[in-house]
Formats: C-alpha cells, sequence, structure tokens
C-alpha cells in the first residue's frame, strides 16, 4: 500500500486534506493523525473491519481493546448503555483533553472494537486535528497509539512513518506532541472509580473531583499473581531492544552504580538515560538527558523519543535514573517500569 504523508499544523488545518482522511476512515480505510497525548492509528470505531485493520497493522493482539475518539459531548450517548454523573463531572472538567473513561457500551459498538468486553474506552482528544478528522470521519475514531505492538508510542510523525508506512493509507504529521505520553484511563463502570493508566491527569486532578477514586493494585508494582484492569496493560508494552534498568538513589550514588556498571560491559554497547545536571557525568556509549528533573512536564514529552533513539543507535544495556512517582511523575514511573520489565535496582 501506498501511504500518502501530509503535514498539518492545529493553526493552519487544510481542510480539503481533512476531508480526504475523513473520507479514507469512512471507506474502512486507517489514517494516523496527532493528538496531543500520541500520535493515533486510526480506523472507523463502529466498522468492525476496520477495527481489525487497525489489529493487523499494529501487530497487536485482538483481545486488546480500542480507544474510541470523539469530537463532542454529544457523540457520547449513542455509544454507551448510560453516562453516570461521574462521567459527566469528569468530562465537563477534563474534555477535550487527556482523559479516557471505560464505560458500558452500546450495541453501535461492535465487540470488534472492544476486544470482545461489554465496555467501552471513550476519548475526547484536545488537539485540533484530531478533532476535524473524527468530524470528517462521521464522529468514531477508534486509535491505539500509531506504533508497531511493542515499540513506544510515537511522539513525532518519523516514528508513525518508520512503523507504519505502506500499512495504513495516509499519514498526518502534526508536528511534536503536546504531552507525550498516552491518556489517564479511569474506569467508571465498577463501584469505585478507578485508574487503570496514569498519564498527565494526575490522581490528585481526579481525587479533586472523585474522592473515592482508587486505582488499579498493578500499575507501579509488579503484582505477577494480579492482571492488569485494562488488557493492554498487561503486556509489556513500552519496551526498548535494550535491556533497560532503573537506578535509585541519591544523585551520587545512582552516578557511582550505573558508572560501575558501564565500566563492567564494556563489551556491549551502553546506554544512560540521566538528567541536565547529571547526564556529563556518565561514563556510558550513549547518554541522553531527558531534561530538567524539575519540569516533569519535559521529561514525559522526551522519554519515549530517547527510548526510540537508544533502539536505532542499537544500544544493548540501558540505565536509567527514577524519578520521583507522585504527580504525572506517576505515570512516567509507570511506563518506565514496564519499559524495565520492572527491573529495578536500589542503591544507598
Ligand atoms: O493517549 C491515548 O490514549 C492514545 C491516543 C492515540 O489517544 N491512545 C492509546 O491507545 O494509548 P492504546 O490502544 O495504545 O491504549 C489503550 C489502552 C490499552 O491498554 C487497552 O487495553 C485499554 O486502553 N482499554 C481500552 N478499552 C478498554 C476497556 N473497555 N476496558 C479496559 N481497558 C481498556
Ligand atoms: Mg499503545
Amino acid at each position: 500500500m501506498n501511504t500518502k504523508i501530509v503535514q498539518m499544523r492545529e493553526g493552519h488545518i487544510d481542510e480539503v486534506l481533512i476531508q480526504e482522511a475523513g473520507e479514507i476512515l469512512k471507506a474502512g480505510g486507517l489514517v494516523a493523525f496527532p493528538t496531543e497525548t500520541v500520535y493515533g492509528l486510526g480506523g472507523d470505531a463502529l466498522n468492525p473491519l476496520s477495527s481489525k485493520k487497525i489489529y493487523a497493522a499494529k501487530g497487536r493482539p485482538s483481545d486488546n481493546p480500542l480507544i474510541v475518539h470523539i469530537a463532542e459531548f454529544g457523540a457520547l450517548a449513542p455509544i454507551v448503555r448510560e453516562i453516570p454523573g461521574n462521567a459527566w463531572k469528569l468530562a465537563e472538567r477534563f474534555w477535550p483533553g487527556p482523559l479516557t473513561m471505560i464505560l458500558y457500551k452500546s450495541d453501535q459498538v461492535p465487540y470488534e472494537t472492544t476486544g470482545g468486553l461489554d465496555t467501552v474506552a471513550v476519548r475526547m482528544p484536545g488537539n485540533q486535528i484530531a478533532r476535524k478528522l473524527i468530524q470528517a470521519a462521521g464522529g468514531y475514531v477508534a486509535a491505539p497509539s500509531a506504533n508497531r505492538s511493542g515499540r513506544p508510542s510515537p511522539t513525532l510523525a518519523k516514528y508513525v512513518a518508520e512503523d507504519l508506512e505502506g500499512r495504513v493509507e495516509m499519514i498526518i504529521d502534526g508536528g511534536d506532541v503536546e504531552i507525550g505520553l498516552e491518556s489517564t484511563i479511569i474506569d467508571l463502570t465498577s463501584d469505585r472509580p478507578m485508574v487503570l493508566r496514569p498519564g498527565y491527569i494526575t490522581r490528585q486532578d481526579l481525587q479533586d473531583l472523585l474522592p473515592e477514586v482508587e486505582e488499579d493494585s498493578t500499575l507501579m508494582r509488579d503484582d505477577s499473581g494480579q492482571a492488569p484492569k485494562a488488557p493492554g496493560m498487561k503486556y509489556r508494552h513500552y519496551a526498548p531492544k535494550g535491556d533497560l534498568t532503573i537506578v535509585k538513589g541519591t544523585e551520587e550514588s545512582v552516578l557511582a552504580y550505573i558508572n560501575a556498571q558501564c565500566e563492567r560491559k564494556e563489551s556491549k554497547k551502553t546506554g544512560v538515560i540521566g538528567t541536565d545536571s547529571t547526564v556529563g557525568r556518565y561514563c556510558a556509549d550513549v547518554r541522553k538527558s531527558v531534561g530538567s528533573r524539575e519540569d516533569e512536564e519535559a521529561v514525559a514529552r522526551e522519554l519515549y523519543r530517547i527510548l526510540r533513539e537508544f533502539d536505532d543507535e542499537d544500544v544493548e544495556v540501558i540505565y536509567t535514573e527514577a524519578f520521583d512517582d507522585s504527580g504525572i511523575g506517576q505515570a512516567i514511573m509507570n511506563r518506565l517500569l514496564k519499559a524495565a520489565g520492572h527491573k529495578i535496582v536500589e542503591v544507598l
């Protein structure tokens, strides 16, 4: 398949191209597009064949449900059994934005889209290109992150092209994403609202609105006996090719530990994820900074790009500093823990 790659910016949306992309989706084709979190791989959410194509293009197991993207609140009612009070509250505060809600689905949503579940994940993105595209496509776009299964979610269109060129009809390059980590997911079908995936909207943000909010106990721990509640969280999703270890401790102890390890691994290509104040002091072969430790938003934005760069440079052993796991840091650490297969070393 020949993939058409087009460029657009939120402030300069090409309506003709958006219509063309919308027609592709309506006809059952696939279009990758920017959102404020990461790039999405879109298909018509109400067309079972489109969902099958998404799984095939991604190389993703079909028991892993897709998020249905909508552009306006009025589009929610037809695809869910009911809109509970908590969904109204959350939508009012956080939509459009990086929040996905799990609700009971209506008959409109095919099981192919929900991976066989009776629930559906719904999100209204804030990115203007995404919203125009959803409208042009008829209102419902199923979209997982636009990466091949097992690779970090793409935060730049060039990574979408790397993974999906030849597998989708169109890629809309909308420039760098704003957030860089996938949306926060909250399940509203259990007794108490439960966070299934941490993101830019933090536990505290949610608790301010819904004090009874809980979180899936598998988010930050490797509870091997228990399955995560979001089917996709059970896969080793965000895995770099190199063997990744998180090192936690004081700045000096982390530096000393990582440098000692890199020296011992001299036959292998080593890499380090550090911060602006430490990166120059590591002796690994490849050193990258995620920015300033204080600027968590920047760390979130840089993380996946850096993991991909380590892949491109064939780094075999990677060490990363740990981050504070409160606020957005919880999402950063959740992704790092998954990428590392929960390999974390504490040094004193
Ligand atoms: O920010 C995002 O959410 C991005 C952009 C493109 O919107 N999308 C994204 O989709 O991250 P994906 O497919 O990579 O991750 C969706 C996650 C998976 O872990 C999946 O298992 C979970 O949401 N999920 C989807 N539907 C669900 C459901 N009905 N119940 C529980 N988990 C669900
Ligand atoms: Mg994904």
